[in-house]
């Protein structure tokens, strides 16, 4: 196929940029040489137009709702595939066999150990620390316990091995974390159990009453995981990948993308979301009075859970969490008027031009929060969930970030200066 040109007009020059397509037919001007031929550089708030990287983990197309990890469409994932399969094929680029998936299985139960000094991190938070300042600051210092893992000679190839330990231990972090902020012993990993069903059972056992497993949560778990596994370049996965530039280890890279995540326009929207529900709840179900806060300019109020992005039709996350919502409250016979309260919500706004002009539906996080809930999440873990899910996707992210060696740069965005001009300096005594 012939090069394709942009052509760039400054003045009375002209200058020609190859235009880069992806296997998807995604199209980027290359402006890499932009700055060295023309003395320019773009300005671009929020990256709103800009490729930081190639990548061949995550496909998304906004205006279609489509979202593909390594080429599988998001929706046959969720249906047919455990976190642990989808973790793997995230990590690795293809699905894996069924020997392949006993090992990784295998690893993940025996890297879920953390170091016992590191369980007294946990007495030493204050009580009411947030789980995702805990999770930030002990996957940070895992560093310090398996220096090993910065080990690129990995007997397994790649970062395999630290990639098993990360997401096992990280998982054991958000146990403990809760387990820690109600003052119950902590549980440890099984290794008779499953990613999930662990997970479940380190965050609800207790020594006098033993949590029985529900499969309709391990199921519900599963795919809640597996839909936030990844979603190519956002504002974690981007401070993975600049964190890591720098040549900072994984474990710091990863530490950096929790603390991105935590916000509540990224990953803290799905507690956020909680919170509007319960007032709108409290408040009688007064939905005009919170669709027109949310159109006021003036008042902070958004619709928490609502618009995206990337996304301005749909976000198939969305959809499928909405009937797995659906599903786990009638299969468990779960009554929560929170659910009713969302639904007719996302009524309200879709009828409402404000939002239908600006293209803004339910996202990943409007549905999630209500099914945590269901299994007993608390609202302050939620987006440490987030977290857990994420795991695979920035690992591999930092991982293709790494392995790229032609494109190998630390990420260092440039600038418009608007500040002063040079002023001659004022020794103190004349100021
Ligand atoms: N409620 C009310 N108005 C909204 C909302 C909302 N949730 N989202 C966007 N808008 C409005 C904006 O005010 C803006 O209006 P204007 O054109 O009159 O100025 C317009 O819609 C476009 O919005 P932008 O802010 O330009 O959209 P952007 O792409 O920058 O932001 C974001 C996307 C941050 C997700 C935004 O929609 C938002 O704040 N949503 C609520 C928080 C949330 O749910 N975050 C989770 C996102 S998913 C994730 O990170 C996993």
């Amino acid at each position: 196929m012939s090069q394709e040109f942009a052509t760039l007009s400054i003045g009375d020059q002209t200058y020609k940029l190859p235009i880069i397509v992806g296997t998807r037919g995604d199209k980027a001007i290359d402006i890499r040489t932009l700055l060295k031929k023309t003395g320019h550089i773009t300005l671009d708030s929020g990256y709103m137009n800009t490729g930081a990287c190639t990548s061949s983990i995550t496909y998304l197309d906004g205006a279609k709702g489509i979202l593909d990890y390594r080429g599988y469409a998001i929706e046959d994932l969720a249906a047919q595939c455990s976190f642990t399969e989808v973790a793997y094929l995230i990590l690795h680029g293809e699905l894996p066999t069924f020997e392949a998936l006993e090992a990784f299985k295998h690893d993940m139960r025996r890297f879920a150990l953390l170091h016992e000094d590191m369980i007294h991190f946990f007495d030493n938070f204050p009580p009411n620390s947030s789980p995702m300042s805990i999770l930030s600051t002990t996957v940070n210092s895992l560093h310090n316990y398996y220096p090993e893992m910065d080990d690129e000679e990995d007997p397994y190839g790649g970062y395999s091995v630290t990639a098993a330990r990360l997401l096992a231990k990280t998982r054991t972090i958000a146990a403990f974390s809760y387990k820690k902020s109600i003052g119950h012993p902590l549980v440890y990993p099984s290794p008779r159990l499953n990613y999930c069903e662990n997970f479940l059972n380190m965050m609800f056992d207790r020594p006098n009453l033993p949590y029985k497993v529900k499969p309709e949560f391990v199921s519900a778990l599963n795919k809640l995981l597996i839909l936030h596994a990844d979603h190519e370049q956002n504002c974690s996965t981007s401070t993975v990948r600049m964190v890591g530039s720098s040549g900072a280890n994984l474990y710091a890279s990863i530490s950096s993308g929790i603390s991105a995540l935590w916000g509540p326009l990224h990953g803290g929207a799905n507690q956020a979301v909680i919170g509007m529900l319960e007032g709108i709840h409290r408040d009688g179900a007064d939905f005009k009075k919170y669709i027109d806060k949310a159109k006021d300019k003036n008042d902070p109020f958004v619709l928490s859970g609502f618009g995206h992005r990337v996304y301005k039709t749909f976000d198939p996350r969305a959809q499928i969490i909405k009937k797995a919502c659906s599903d786990i409250m009638e299969e468990m016979e779960i009554d929560d008027p929170l659910l009713d309260i969302a639904l007719e919500l996302e009524e309200h706004a879709r009828s409402d031009d404000y939002f239908i002009s600006r293209n803004l539906y339910p996202n990943v996080d409007f549905y999630s929060g209500i099914i945590y809930r269901a299994m007993g999440i608390p609202t302050n873990m939620f987006t440490v969930m987030f977290a857990l899910g994420r795991l695979p996707g920035w690992i591999a992210q930092w991982t293709e970030m790494k392995e790229d060696r032609e494109n190998a740069r630390i990420g260092r965005p440039r600038q418009i200066y608007s500040g002063n001009t040079r002023r001659e300096f004022v020794a103190m005594k004349d100021r």
